[in-house]
């Protein structure tokens, strides 16, 4: 009897030595199973918008932006278009992960630049109204966020991406059904903060997760140290505008014959044909249909810019009808079926479309011509 109770109670003793230590352990381990949660400051909003300002920025919204982000900015409506409505963008990314890629777009996706001194549009204070619209809309309050570098485990990083990051995102990071992060562009608009903020918060009401709840902190930071890693110091060079060809200019080969193209869905007109055709020498009118910035960037020689939001009334009676139109994008194809859907409306019948959009012509190694870099 008196060992029973005596063995009990030691028993007890020891169990509760054995939760004491646990506890302890697990006050003082350094191991976090998640993130911590980070503080930020609040950063005052920017200044206000003058109803004038708000309809104007609106209208450019829907003119230049909805093709791909959406009428209600919600994004994924063309060639995966980011959300332009999620909290987390608009807490961390004016001017960095909004006004930048606006106004400079994202070399080598379909993200062109909207500002007048790329090409595109906007003058300077309208991509400025129109990024305050995005964020009054958006209804988000900025946080301040640090300009420090962050610093982490490149090799750890590299690992976290390939495992957690690489589905979406692409095993180079060129993008599938998120963006391209490994993107110069994006990596020379965005702080190590900016793209760490995206990580731990995820964008709200889109497929990209939160991971403060998934990985912890040194883990987040490895990754975000092994995006910087693949920056290469991409400057944004000033470019010489080409000067934009006239009506009389329109027509490719004009002393060529006609071409006969066999279109698929009486739509579309495959890289290798419209290869073959050019290479022939046959009479065509080739259309951009993208923002003129990237027909400034590259484009098909001989192509002329009629960017997907023209008013058509304006510019159809410099078209030919008698004259093979082709129109391309990098959509691949949303821009230009939308303005060859209008030409057809309007009675123009001899007009096709690139199937395979400018980025699948240039990658099966079709000849472009490139904008000249100001030093
Ligand atoms: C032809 C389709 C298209 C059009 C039109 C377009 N965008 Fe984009 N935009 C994209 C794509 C695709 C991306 C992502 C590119 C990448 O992979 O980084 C993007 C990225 C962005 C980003 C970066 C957001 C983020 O979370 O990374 C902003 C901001 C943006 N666009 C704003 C605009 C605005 C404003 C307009 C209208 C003036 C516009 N875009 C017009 C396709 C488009
Ligand atoms: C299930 C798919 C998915 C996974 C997994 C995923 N992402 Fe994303 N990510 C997306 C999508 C989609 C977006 C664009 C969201 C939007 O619409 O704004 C995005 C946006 C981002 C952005 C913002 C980019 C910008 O231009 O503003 C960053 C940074 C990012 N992801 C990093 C990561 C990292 C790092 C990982 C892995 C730890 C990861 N993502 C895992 C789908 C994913």
């Amino acid at each position: 009897m008196l060992t029973r109770i005596f063995t009990w109670e030691t028993s007890l003793a020891n169990r509760y030595v054995f939760y004491t230590l646990c506890a302890a352990i697990m006050f003082f381990t350094p191991i976090e199973l998640i993130a911590k949660k980070y503080e930020y400051d609040p950063l005052g909003p920017p200044r206000k918008l003058t109803k004038e300002q708000s309809r104007v920025a609106e209208a450019n919204y829907e003119k230049y932006c909805t093709l791909c982000h959406g009428e209600d900015r919600q994004g994924h409506v063309n060639d995966h278009a980011p959300s332009l409505r999620s909290k987390s963008l608009f807490e961390s990314g004016i001017p960095h992960a909004v006004l930048r890629p606006l106004s400079y777009g994202r070399e080598g996706t379909p993200m062109g630049g909207y500002l007048d001194e790329v090409g595109g549009p906007l003058t300077l204070e309208e991509t400025w109204n129109l990024t305050y619209w995005l964020f009054e809309k958006s209804g988000a309050s900025r946080v301040k966020l640090s300009t420090k570098p962050v610093v982490g485990n490149i090799k750890n990083g590299e690992q976290i991406y390939q495992k957690e990051c690489s589905a979406c995102h692409g095993k180079n990071g060129e993008g599938v059904t998120g963006p391209a992060l490994g993107n110069q562009s994006a990596l020379a608009h965005n702080t190590d903060e900016v793209i760490r903020y995206a990580i731990r918060h995820g964008r709200q009401d889109t497929p990209m997760p939160a991971f403060e709840n998934k990985l912890t902190s040194q883990q987040i930071d490895d990754v975000t140290a092994f995006l910087r890693s693949r920056a290469s110091g991409w400057k944004m060079t000033k470019p010489v505008l080409r000067k934009i060809p006239t009506p009389d200019e329109y027509v490719v080969n004009p002393d060529g014959e006609h071409p006969e193209f066999d279109l698929s869905d009486g739509m579309y007109v495959y890289a290798k044909d419209l290869n073959a055709a050019l290479e022939a020498k046959k009479k065509m009118v080739l259309l951009d249909t993208r923002v003129p910035s990237v027909w400034q960037t590259a484009h098909i020689q001989g192509s002329v810019p009629l960017p997907y939001y023209a008013d058509l009334d304006e510019t159809v009676k410099d078209l030919p009808k008698d004259i093979q139109i082709v129109a391309y994008c990098s959509c691949p194809r949303a821009a230009a079926d939308h303005i060859v859907r209008q030409l057809r409306n309007r009675g123009f019948d001899n007009t096709a479309v690139l199937y395979e959009g400018i980025f699948g012509w240039m990658h099966q190694g079709y000849p472009v011509t490139r904008r000249e870099i100001q030093e």
